[in-house]
């Protein structure tokens, strides 16, 4: 290929080498251009310099530059022009081609449990629906938000509610929010410095927001039933009085297990007779596979569960959308607390997810995405019977992760860097604990962003790693 670039030198490029590294200067030199297309520095359409320049100022040969910009030309980095010199590919072909290519730093087996399947997001039918509100959304759409949401998609939202989960949900009562991330934001300021018992283990990050606010967090233990309740009691009398309790009944977060049935009910008892809260985070309920699942709490005590919900499972978490409903005692509070924190979501993404979820296609993708989880979460526990002898998957089948028990402790921070090796990302449970435990046998596995034969190939290099332990 030729990728001679011309008479001028082109533009001056900070790339260093380091001549006592074992990776080959070729190597480093591919890599330095691609981390600089990648981060921006090198912007699209850029010229680069003339190989002949570029030999010469990094004190190499002009083959192995040549070389570098052939590699670079092939994988869609850099386009050349024939007597014009050699480009920076632009914007599609750049990320298309960064897509491609593994970073060191992501794994290209990565197991991350927070994610649904990204390739997999409604583009088109988003897309209509944002063509739909532009067209047709009055003038005043675009000043500034109701910060209780739009009331399209408060509409939207009940409605769907109502009928998939059982909840008893109002237009009024709810209140959108950036994600479940910002509802803890704002129930934690609204509950003043409030004591919550949390479940553990749990979600870190949530615990952070949740504390940041003032919230005063007690450690709720979880067993194969799910969030142990009958324990509040013996809770309270050691630490004061509890105000609410975060609990994910339809599928606990991480350990994968339902809140049994009678657990649920002392639950409701316990916020009945200690005017107490229930915050009821349903972020993945939309999937389960074995069975329908339970409805939502919510519809049982109006008055004493928040209910939470996110289109964080169901379409990204880019979107940042997210829902609570409220006791009606609670609404003005939350309200003024949205408010403060950000006058309110943008109004024209509420207004294009009013669309989808009226409009079916909110439904129909669900559909479509529950075909596609359940046949991913079937390779996640063949390949870990094929692949992890002693190991297990446990909780029930349903959401976009599950625990392996791999039937032995192992050092988590030491497992995830034995995976990373094999560009596998892995999650130790032992980290969802309040009180951290590095050492345990379980893993919390997100297997909706890889493909069938991603988990099988992912877990099988896991194995070695736990070989390589
Ligand atoms: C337990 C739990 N709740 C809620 C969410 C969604 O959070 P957000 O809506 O802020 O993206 C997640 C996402 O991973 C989660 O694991």
């Amino acid at each position: 290929m030729d990728v001679e670039t011309g008479t001028s030198s082109g533009p001056e490029l900070l790339l260093e080498l380091d001549r006592d590294a074992r990776r080959g200067l070729r190597a480093q030199l591919e890599d330095g251009l691609r981390e600089a297309v990648r981060s921006g520095r090198l912007a699209a359409h850029l010229r680069l310099p003339a190989t002949r320049a570029l030999a010469s100022d990094l004190g190499v040969s002009r083959r192995l530059v040549v070389d570098a910009y052939g590699q670079l030309l092939a994988e869609g980095y850099l386009v050349a022009r024939h007597g014009a010199g050699t480009f920076v590919a632009d914007a599609a072909g750049t990320s298309a081609a960064a897509a491609a290519e593994p970073r060191p730093s992501v794994p290209r087996f990565d197991f991350f449990p927070g994610f649904p399947d990204l390739a997999n997001f409604p583009r088109q039918a988003w897309l209509r629906a944002l063509r739909a509100t532009l067209r047709d959304a009055p003038d005043r759409a675009f000043g500034y938000p109701d910060p209780r949401g739009a009331l399209e998609l408060r509409r939207a939202i009940a409605e769907h509610l109502r009928r998939v989960r059982g909840v008893v949900a109002d237009p009024e009562t709810i209140v959108v929010c950036s994600g479940a991330a910002q509802g803890f934001f704002l129930l934690a300021r609204a509950l003043d410095g409030g004591r919550i018992a949390v479940e553990d283990p749990g979600l870190p990050p949530h615990r952070a927001i949740l504390a940041a606010q003032g919230a005063r967090l007690v450690p709720l233990p979880v067993d194969e039933r799910g969030a142990r309740v009958d324990d509040l009691a013996a809770l309270a009398a050691a630490e004061g009085p509890i105000d609410a309790v975060l609990v994910t009944p339809a599928h606990q977060s991480p350990t994968g297990v339902a809140l049994a049935p009678p657990r649920r009910a002392a639950l409701l008892a316990w916020a009945g007779e200690n005017e107490g809260l229930v915050i009821e985070d349903d972020y993945d309920a939309e999937y389960r596979y074995d069975r329908a699942p339970l409805a939502a709490m919510q519809g049982l005590a109006a008055d004493r569960v928040v209910y939470m919900g996110t289109v964080s499972k169901t379409l990204a978490p880019a979107l940042r959308l997210g829902w609570l409903v409220l006791p009606a005692r609670l609404v003005d509070r939350v309200v003024s607390e949205k408010l403060l924190a950000d006058h309110g979501c943008a109004t024209i993404e509420q207004l294009a997810l009013a669309h989808l979820i009226a409009g079916g296609a909110y439904d129909r993708h669900l559909r479509q995405a529950r075909r596609r989880y359940r046949a991913r979460r079937d390779a996640l526990v063949e390949a870990v019977a094929r692949h992890l002898p002693g190991a297990r998957v446990t909780g029930v089948a349903a959401g976009l992760h599950a625990i392996v028990r791999l039937g032995q402790a192992v050092d988590g921070m030491r497992l995830m860097q034995a995976a990373g090796r094999r560009s596998v990302g892995v999650y130790p449970l032992g980290y969802a604990y309040m009180d951290v435990r590095p050492v345990d046998d379980g893993l919390v596995l997100g297997y909706a962003n890889l493909a069938e034969p991603a988990i099988e190939e992912g877990i099988r290099r896991l194995g070695r790693a736990l070989e390589d332990l």
